[in-house]
């Protein structure tokens, strides 16, 4: 039978995400998120943080990070109109303790921080800091956060810039920060300190809630600064600075362009990955990958391939692009040709499909079958060995295994109103350009004459014409010409 989206997912779903969700739950770290920014630069209607970056919200890195450090729960700032953050993370971390918490007006990243940590009010315990607009940061990082807090009462991100312009600075004292400076508070020397707050933290959530209570906006900006906690853990257990060697892994992205760079790092880290795994690239920078794809070791994967959402893909299979695929499983030794479009299907063992296959939602291609150039399938199911190599519609239907389908063949699985289903017995031939009218059954090794129109039950090992007779007149083509040359045509 045709594969549904259910049974598809299904099939993708591995143990691994819940092993995760266990060692999540023993997370003892929480998360707040702060994106309650309105992200202007972007000149977009979407909300900034739910701009794609890999596939993925920008948003959904950082949740991603928070998971990865087994954080528990997480909060998300979100200002009034994130409405649609919220919605969006949920569909995404169906498994995850996820809790939002609405700014109502951008007061400051201190008061957005005041917030978050209403959502986390009898957690003890430490807590990680991080922007929703800074997809690059990575879990070894934060580790080296945690690490670092184990001797103080906070942890802090710093690194140091050439141009640290536009950044808070770092005020420390020996091995400590003792405080941070606001670019537009600095003076003058304070300015030429180029150690910079990259922006990530992680604290003691008791000092956390003490020291948010004694903020206040006396400042160019007269907003709460979240960095001026900084002096409070300072006197408390020590503020600890950890020095990132490149600050790129901090940057945030606040344009389109620096979405653009981004997305490049995530698709060079995730391409690095998978080669470490075996996977070859002909032109990694001409294939886009998404996180959720799973590739064996031995794939190759060609120029100009797309693989999004939920995919998985066999050992030795071959995509040749430009080939687009979304949320599809492939076996393995499959061979995919160029400017194919894959989506939602199930591919077996040893297929071969296009060049210019379209499989839609449904296809279910079986091991060893065949799917040639502009053959589209959906809601489908081809057995194994089956062959559609040609021009050829097959909707609503199951075709047995070993049957052949020919050139120009078309399923008439819609009537305006309705969808019909067509079967196919094992070993049935069908001519080429036949119209099979559904509801149909063909049987067992049934065999459909070229050029037929189908409309009734084909029992097995039947024979079916569905078309005019041909009529041979001999001689008759020079009498036609004779006829043809005497008529008096325009000239
Ligand atoms: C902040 C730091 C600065 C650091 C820089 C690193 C403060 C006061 N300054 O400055 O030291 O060098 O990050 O990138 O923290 N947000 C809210 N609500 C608000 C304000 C901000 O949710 O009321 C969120 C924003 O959506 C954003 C994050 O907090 O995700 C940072 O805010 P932003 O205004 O960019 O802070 P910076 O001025 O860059
Ligand atoms: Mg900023």
């Amino acid at each position: 039978m045709p594969i549904t989206k259910r049974k598809l997912v299904a099939r993708l779903d591995t143990a691994e995400p819940l092993k995760l969700r266990h060692r999540v739950m023993q997370n003892k770290l929480a998360a707040i998120i702060l994106a309650a920014g309105v992200g202007k630069r972007m000149r977009s209607r979407l909300p900034k943080v739910l701009h794609s970056c890999c596939g993925l919200p920008l948003i959904s890195h950082a949740v991603r990070l928070a998971l990865a450090r087994k954080c528990n729960p997480i909060v998300v700032v979100i200002s009034p109109q994130g409405e649609k953050v919220k919605e969006t993370l949920i569909k995404l971390f169906p498994q995850t303790n996820l809790k939002f918490a609405v700014q109502s007006k951008p007061y400051g990243t201190g008061d957005a921080t005041a917030v978050g940590l209403e959502a986390l009010k009898n957690y003890t315990g430490n807590i990680f800091i991080t922007y929703g607009d800074v997809p690059l940061l990575t879990s070894a990082t934060v580790a080296r956060l945690e690490r670092a807090v184990k001797k103080a009462s906070l942890a802090l991100l710093t690194a140091e810039l050439a141009d640290p312009k536009g950044y808070g600075r770092v005020v420390r004292s020996g091995t400590l920060a003792q405080r941070i400076v606001e670019d537009k508070d600095a003076n003058v020397s304070e300015q030429a300190i180029c150690e910079i707050n990259a922006g990530a933290y992680v604290v003691n959530a008791a000092l956390l809630r003490k020291a948010l209570k004694g903020l206040s906006p006396s400042n160019a900006q007269g907003e709460l600064y979240l960095t001026d906690i900084i002096p409070i853990a300072a006197a408390a257990g020590g503020a600890v600075p950890v020095k990132i060697a490149d600050f790129a892994e901090a940057c945030g992205v606040n344009n389109r362009a620096e979405l653009a760079s981004a997305e490049a790092v995530l698709q060079q880290r995730l391409i690095a990955l998978h080669q470490k795994n075996g996977v070859t690239f002909r032109n990694p920078q001409n294939t886009v990958i998404g996180f959720d794809v799973t590739l064996a070791a031995d794939v190759e994967i060609g120029v100009g391939v797309q693989l999004y959402g939920k995919i998985k893909i066999g050992r030795g299979s071959r995509i040749n692009g430009p080939t687009i695929i979304r949320d599809t499983f492939i076996a393995e030794n499959v061979q995919i040709e160029s400017f194919c479009h894959i989506e939602n299907a199930h591919i077996a063992a040893g297929a071969r499909i296009g060049p210019f296959a379209r499989l839609r939602p449904g296809a279910d291609v079986g091991a060893d079958a065949h799917v040639g150039n502009f053959v589209e399938i959906k809601k489908a199911s081809l057995g194994k060995g089956a062959k559609a190599n040609h021009f050829t519609y097959l909707g609503d239907t199951t075709v047995g295994p070993k049957v052949n389908i020919g050139a120009g063949t078309i399923t008439c699985n819609y009537d305006g109103k309705n969808k019909h289903p067509t079967s196919i017995g094992k070993g049935a031939f069908i001519g080429s350009n036949s119209t099979l009218v559904a509801p149909l059954e063909i049987g067992d090794g049934a065999y459909i004459a070229a050029g037929s129109t189908i409309t009734q039950k084909v029992p097995a090992d039947t024979l079916a014409f569905g078309r005019a007779r041909q009529q041979n007149r001999e001689g008759y083509a020079n009498t036609l010409r004779k006829r043809i040359a005497n008529q008096k045509g325009k000239k």
